[in-house]
């Protein structure tokens, strides 16, 4: 029998709902979104997945504040935020894995107890600063000296660490030092980008240390099989959500597990990369299963030179930004703007002025011109070319060019490299209609074989603009893609491939409809104005 042929998967962190989403949380799942997009639209099977990390400390004691048990607590947030938040950004993940599920639970007693098995765990007195907010055990180059006298902070969320002294379970994360390192100069391209790969290399050559893999103060957690005293410390739950989510459990590995793992891409924000790129492959290692083959870490949405933080009341919810400007616009935004792997800023003036001059007046008004043309001057049928110049076939290798960039930009997760390509080429295209002025053969009969080739051509673009642009955003490209005949003359736009967009695809005699517009003029005050 033939083997199955491997999905591509990819995936975001989980996140912790001790409270509700803001935009850095949702950049992270839009990008994993319009990945996932991008490689269905080249044909491949894909699965993306998402979800929420629910055990720990810190959600144990958001309950606690809200006089609730934390299961009440999670599953109050799932429901009331975390899941809402993909239908406000338009994510459509195919798994959706909540640490608390019974799959989970029983996956990672299974994990440890063949970790424990083949000897990488043993008992252990932990002793050491602790922050409840990374929920992580710090080494003294992770600290600043706080005000009073002796305190230290914890550098990513500048509050007090705690000491903690307990009997732990110790993960032989020390034995994993030069495999690792061997690892990495053989296969670099794991880690992006550069720069979080020589983070990650210079960490490990610093020599790692056994770590502590449960915890006896919490109760909130997956107890240990072999000590229900304890449960798993909640990294070394959470992490393995990548494997229980695709069937890995006590049941052994699954056709899904199989077809899926490794991960081709761990999106993961750069405060999260010590996890994923260190001791999340360690104990893969340790387990002898195969490595993902990327971690890639973004940077921090910044408010004010920070990360952007709901505990530090600088974080935006992503409908304060969807309400006004759509969920295609915020998508397109965060990628087009911010270099994936650097930090960035939101501003809501800058994505006025974006949103505007790229979406609306770039792509919306070529769209609705185009096809009040073809209504105008051709009762709204798409006329047959006949016969094309050098600046028709200009046109045809931008696009050609276009395409291949942007593709190669996507699959190095350079959103914004891809996003300029595509753009380049509606640039393009409107310089086209400015300088063929359709309005002007129309005036002349002799030139309507011209007319109907320049027509024909600017809405076989349009269609082609609609599928590159589709994974980012699905919302606007639907409407373009209805307008243009697209879903009876070509099939569902989600179908169309990426790769290939060809010429002259789009049957001449299609209706071309005028519709709402792609992007809305936006009102001239908001309310949200200001609070960014
Ligand atoms: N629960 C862990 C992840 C476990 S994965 C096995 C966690 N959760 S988190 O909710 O705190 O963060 C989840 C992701 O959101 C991280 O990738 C983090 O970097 C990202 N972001 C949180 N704030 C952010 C910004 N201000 N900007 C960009 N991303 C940010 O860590």
């Amino acid at each position: 029998m033939e083997p199955m042929s491997k999905s591509f998967y990819v995936t975001t962190p989980i996140y912790y709902v001790n409270d509700a989403p803001h935009i850095g949380h949702a950049y992270t799942t839009v990008a994993g979104d319009v990945i996932a997009r991008w490689h269905r639209q080249r044909g491949e099977s894909v699965l993306f997945l998402t979800g929420t990390d629910e055990h720990g400390t810190k959600v144990q004691l958001k309950a606690e504040d809200n006089d609730v048990t934390p299961t009440q607590w999670v599953d109050r947030l799932v429901s009331d935020f975390w899941r809402p938040v993909l239908d406000t950004i338009d994510a459509k993940p195919d798994e959706f894995i909540r640490t608390t599920e019974e799959r989970h639970r029983r996956g990672v007693q299974y994990f440890w107890e063949i970790l424990k098995d083949k000897g990488f765990v043993y008992p252990a007195q932990y002793e050491g600063p602790y922050c409840i907010g990374c929920e992580e055990f710090k080494f003294p180059a992770d600290l600043l000296p706080g005000k009073k006298d002796g305190e230290q902070l914890c550098a990513i969320h500048q509050r007090p660490v705690e000491m903690l002294e307990e009997e732990n379970w110790f993960f032989k994360l020390s034995e994993f030092t030069d495999p690792l390192l061997d690892y990495y100069q053989l296969n670099p391209e794991t880690i992006g980008p550069r720069s979080a790969y020589n983070e990650v290399v210079a960490f490990i050559r610093g020599g790692l240390e056994d770590i502590s893999m449960s915890r006896s103060s919490v109760r909130w957690g997956v107890p240990l099989p072999w000590d229900e005293d304890q449960v798993v410390y909640v990294w070394f739950d959470a992490l393995l959500n990548y494997l229980t989510a695709i069937g890995y459990g006590d049941s052994g590995k699954s056709e899904l597990f199989e077809t899926t793992w490794p991960a081709d891409v761990h999106l993961v924000g750069k405060d999260i990369l010590r996890f994923h790129a260190v001791y999340w492959p360690a104990m893969l290692m340790a387990a002898e299963l195969p490595l993902p083959k990327q971690v890639f870490a973004h940077g921090w949405l910044l408010v004010g030179g920070e990360k952007m933080s709901k505990s530090k009341l600088t974080g935006i919810a992503p409908e304060q930004i969807t309400d006004f400007f759509g969920s295609d616009a915020f998508r397109y935004y965060f990628l087009r703007a911010i270099n994936f792997g650097s930090d960035g800023s939101f501003s809501w003036e800058d994505m006025r002025s974006r949103y505007t001059a790229e979406l609306a007046n770039g792509l919306g008004n070529l769209a609705s011109r185009s096809a009040a043309m073809i209504g105008k001057y051709f009762d709204g049928e798409l006329p047959a070319p006949s016969g094309y110049t050098n600046t028709d076939l200009s046109l045809q290798d931008h696009l050609a060019n276009c395409t291949a960039d942007a593709d190669a930009a996507m699959l190095t997760l350079d959103f914004s490299k891809a996003l300029a390509e595509i753009r380049s080429f509606v640039d393009a295209v409107n310089g086209y209609v400015t300088a063929e002025q359709p309005w002007v053969l129309a005036k002349d009969p002799e030139q309507r074989p011209r007319l109907a080739t320049v027509l024909y051509t600017i809405a076989d673009c349009l269609r082609a603009i609609a599928v590159l642009y589709h994974p980012v955003m699905p919302q606007a490209t639907e409407i373009l893609w209805e307008s243009l005949g697209g879903p009876e003359a070509l099939g569902p736009l989600a179908d169309q491939d990426v790769t290939d967009l060809g010429w002259e695809v789009l049957p001449p005699g299609t209706a071309i409809t005028k519709t709402e517009p792609l992007f809305p003029r936006l009102p001239e005050e908001s309310d949200g104005e200001g609070t960014a």
